[in-house]
């Protein structure tokens, strides 16, 4: 369906993630730029560099642009479509989990800054995404279960019953019924389609979604872990945080800890520097002024925004160090 997406357009250019062009049958006379999957692309030099072969091909305004890889290619690509020659339309291709219920849906693109995630980028909605399931099955189990930490953000902060499914499995039994995790592919994307129809430029709900990335974005700045290791230790960050300020008599983050090993996702980091974290928050698109905006949890399945001021997380962040929340 995606190889025939490009009738009315006057050219085509495929970026494709390099580790996965050889699964797609292009023809020797299609336009493909290869690219390395991974944050390490979500730099101004790649940028830099990709914008000049959509030069060198001639892309004009009636050109199209396919992105077919992970949330780093989709980022990437679509920030590029969407300055240059200020706009050109282009779809996406999802090749991982995370990329297909998450980073492909709802628009947002960007590249990274001195280390800083995300610091550069548009809300550039694709024209379409393409699920090609057979895609998603060549990746690795480690980047499987990055997908998972996207799937279980969604049970804490939207969906209740989703989260008791995975509390019941495992990565292992999942990957094994086909049935089951479509239906898990299902519900994150209607999750996050609705919320980004709701809230489209993320000034009021669709802040929900950055559940365990304040923290999660500078781990994975500062440590170089990958996007849902550092999710995965940023919504157990959050968790806490939650308890620490909830009424419930179960613990959040003794809730969560269970699941993100079922998903072979980490809890800790060797060594948590609370001062190496803070430097990156401070420069977290999220901060307005001396605030920021915080999502807690206030049940499993529902979570709620709230400004918090620098100092007082830098306090917390602080506390989490000594009492070694995450380390
Ligand atoms: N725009 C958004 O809304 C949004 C949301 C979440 C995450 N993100 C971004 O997404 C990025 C993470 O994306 P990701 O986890 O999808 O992975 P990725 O694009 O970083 O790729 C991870 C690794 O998997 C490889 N790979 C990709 N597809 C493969 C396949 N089918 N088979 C084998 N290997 C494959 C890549 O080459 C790479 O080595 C981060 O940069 C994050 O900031 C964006």
């Amino acid at each position: 369906l995606f190889l025939n997406s490009t009738r009315g357009y006057s050219k085509t250019v495929w970026v494709v993630d390099r580790k996965i062009k050889s699964f797609i049958p292009f023809s020797d006379a299609q336009i493909v730029i290869e690219l390395d999957g991974g944050d390490e692309s979500k730099s101004l030099n790649t940028w830099t560099w990709l914008i000049n072969k959509f030069s060198e091909f001639q892309v004009d305004r009636n050109s199209y642009i396919v992105a077919i890889g992970g949330g780093s290619i989709s980022d990437l690509v679509g920030y590029s479509a969407s300055v240059y020659l200020r706009g050109i339309p282009y779809s996406i291709v999802p090749s991982t989990l995370l990329s297909l219920i998450d980073a492909s849906l709802g628009g947002k693109n960007g590249i990274n800054l001195n280390q800083q995630k995300n610091q550069v980028g548009t809300f550039y909605q694709p024209a379409n995404i393409y699920c090609v399931p057979q895609l998603i099955k060549h990746l690795p189990t480690a980047e499987m279960a990055d997908g998972f930490a996207e799937v279980i953000k969604y049970g804490l902060i939207i969906d209740r019953t989703l989260f008791d499914t995975l509390a019941a499995t495992n990565l292992e039994k999942i990957l094994s019924n086909s049935n089951v995790f479509q239906e898990i592919i299902n519900s994150c994307i209607i999750h996050k389609s609705n919320i980004v129809e709701e809230d489209p430029f993320e000034s009021g709900k669709r802040r929900i979604l950055n559940f365990g990335h304040t923290i999660g974005h500078a781990i994975e700045s500062v440590y170089g872990l990958s996007h849902g290791k550092s999710v995965s230790i940023g919504m157990c960050f959050a968790a806490k945080m939650s308890d620490e300020k909830s009424e419930e008599t179960t613990s959040f983050l003794a809730q969560l800890v269970p699941v993100l090993k079922q998903f072979q996702l980490p809890t800790k980091l060797e060594k948590f520097s609370s001062d190496l974290v803070f430097e990156k928050i401070k420069a977290d698109k999220k901060r307005e002024d001396d605030f920021i905006h915080f999502v807690f949890l206030n049940k499993i399945g529902t979570a709620l925004v709230e400004k918090i001021s620098l100092n007082d997380l830098r306090t917390i962040m602080k506390k989490a160090e000594e009492e070694k929340w995450i380390s």
